[in-house]
């Protein structure tokens, strides 16, 4: 019984949007020069300002170390662009200036403030400042408190905003201690944390197809699902960012943010209104709903890895212990696996199968849900358990899109039955154009003033307390949750299928 491809037809029908513009306001990039601001900033800001997405009256300031004159920069933001494809306009580099300094030192932040007020003057962008700080968090304290001290986060008559990136510490401890330094300075309501996945199209389109239509919730629960697996696998390595990932691991930096952001969008309840707070009330509920780790067998619910030498001679790939700046002994996990329930009415002994890993054979993210059996077959001598369980497919990258299997009668004389795939894709959806990269839609909804898709500091520490037992346990080197090995490019470690319920079942192909 081998599924069947099937074509589904599109409505285009006049699209209703929710749409605002941003008032003026200008950009300031900390970290102007580096990896992040080019790979991801300058490109979403290039792309809103190609679609008119952005105010007339916007100015980008970067802030770096190295001196630098503003046609400088303005030089070095073109070759950025051109790197990635991009030829920019020079009406565009015009919004571009520079300031240069330490991001300790107080006359940094007095530069500043001239700069702001003088592409205030030329620009119209009325003092409203939003603060993108593409630095590690270890600089976040010193640059809040620069900016405080000279006044530049007051909001009187101009907003200000700051934007950060993950990681929001490296325990509950740090995250907490981090959150203590910040307020000091900033606001919550001032404080956008990014996690990219809450941008990407495919992660918000959950929330469209359970909350827009009416076939889905009422099948949304323990009655009729009969699990849920997470997938966010990679296949690169740890690439050039062994400094950072050895002393993080794939749990701090995939598990405790985006794995969890994405069961909690397939799990939450509805709020009443998709808006910043009634929204992340409901995702913090959620994230507090997981059934703790603490006095589970750990063993039986989480496996952890680490990848070794390919064994595929077409991809060679040395082992994670031998990539550039990781310790030859490391103990840092590439891979986890993970099964959690949610403890609610909903989701009662529903498994959320959850793994993530680099190394594994394709870059594949995506949500698979599997409905209940049927309970009973009127088609003697077909069983129930011959027919196919029906599985809503939701493919987060690459191929964005979505699939439904669905058991039907193969045309014909004799009764038999085949399985069929409803599949949509996103790319004939966009007929051609790209799909919007999750950081142009953050950079819009923090110039609006929308922190919905941001993540709020509750969920920041409840996500940390969830996962604190796990790594404690890994710290003290049980041997019930040992490091198990898998050779690059393989689906992971064959350990993972044991935590799968029974161990009976398999893991879908990557
Ligand atoms: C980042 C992690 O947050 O997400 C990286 O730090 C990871 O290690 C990346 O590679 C994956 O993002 P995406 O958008 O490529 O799936």
């Amino acid at each position: 019984m081998s599924a069947q491809p099937m074509t589904v037809s599109y409505n285009y029908r006049e699209q209703l949007c929710v749409d605002s513009a941003p008032g003026p306001g200008t950009i300031v990039i900390f970290g102007a020069s580096g990896d992040l601001t080019k790979r991801k900033l300058l490109p979403a800001i290039y792309a809103l300002f190609e679609r008119k997405l952005l105010p007339e009256k916007f100015a980008v300031i970067g802030v770096a170390r190295t001196e630098m004159t503003n046609e400088a920069f303005q030089e070095e933001v073109r070759e950025a662009m051109a790197a990635n494809g991009d030829t920019v306009t020079d009406e565009f580099l015009a919004k571009f200036s520079y300031v240069a300094g330490q991001y300790t030192e107080s006359a940094t932040f007095e530069q500043l403030e001239t700069e702001l007020k003088r592409v205030s003057e030329e620009h119209g962008t009325e003092g409203n400042a939003l603060f993108y700080l593409a630095m590690p968090p270890t600089m976040f304290e010193p640059i809040v408190k620069g900016l405080a001290e000279q006044g530049l986060l007051e909001e009187d008559d101009a907003w200000s905003r700051v934007i950060i990136e993950k990681p929001f510490g490296h325990d509950l401890e740090s995250a907490v201690a981090l959150d203590k330094s910040l307020k000091r300075y900033i606001k919550e309501s001032q404080t956008y944390r990014i996690d990219h996945y809450l941008g990407k199209e495919t992660v918000q389109n959950i929330l469209m197809l359970r909350f827009a239509n009416a076939i889905f919730e009422p099948l949304w629960n323990h009655t009729y699902i009969e699990k849920v697996e997470i997938t966010v696998a990679e296949e690169l390595g740890v690439e050039k960012r062994a400094g950072y990932y050895d002393k993080a691991g794939a749990l701090r930096d995939m598990f405790q943010n985006h794995m969890v952001q994405m069961l909690s969008l397939i799990a939450m309840e509805p709020p009443a209104i998709f808006e910043a707070d009634a929204y992340r009330d409901e995702i913090a509920k959620l994230i507090s709903s997981i059934r703790p780790l603490e006095g589970q067998d750990l063993g039986k619910i989480s496996v952890r890895g680490q990848y070794v030498e390919a064994v595929d001679s077409e991809r060679p790939a040395v082992g994670y212990r031998k990539e550039e700046g990781v310790a030859p002994n490391s103990q840092t996990e590439t891979y986890v696996a993970l099964k959690l329930f949610v403890d609610n009415w909903r989701w009662r002994g529903v498994p959320f199968y959850m793994r993530t890993g680099k190394r594994l054979p394709k870059k594949s993210s995506e949500i698979a849900i599997t409905f209940k059996p049927i309970p009973h077959s009127i088609f003697k001598p077909i069983r129930p358990k011959d027919f196919n369980q029906n599985v809503l497919l939701l493919r987060m990258q690459p191929h964005e899109g979505m699939g439904l299997s669905l058991e039907v009668k193969s045309p014909g004389s004799k009764l038999c039955v085949n399985t069929l795939e409803m599949d949509f894709s996103y790319s004939d959806f966009m007929q051609g154009e790209d799909i919007p990269d999750a950081y142009e839609r953050l950079i819009l909804d923090a110039l609006l003033g929308d922190q919905t898709l941001f993540v709020r500091n509750d969920t920041v520490e409840a996500s940390w307390r969830l996962f604190m037992p796990l790594l404690r346990a890994w710290e003290a080197d049980l041997d019930n949750v040992p490091l198990c090995f898998y050779p690059a490019y393989s689906e992971g470690p064959k350990e993972t299928n044991e935590i799968l319920e029974g161990g009976s079942l398999q893991w879908r192909k990557i």
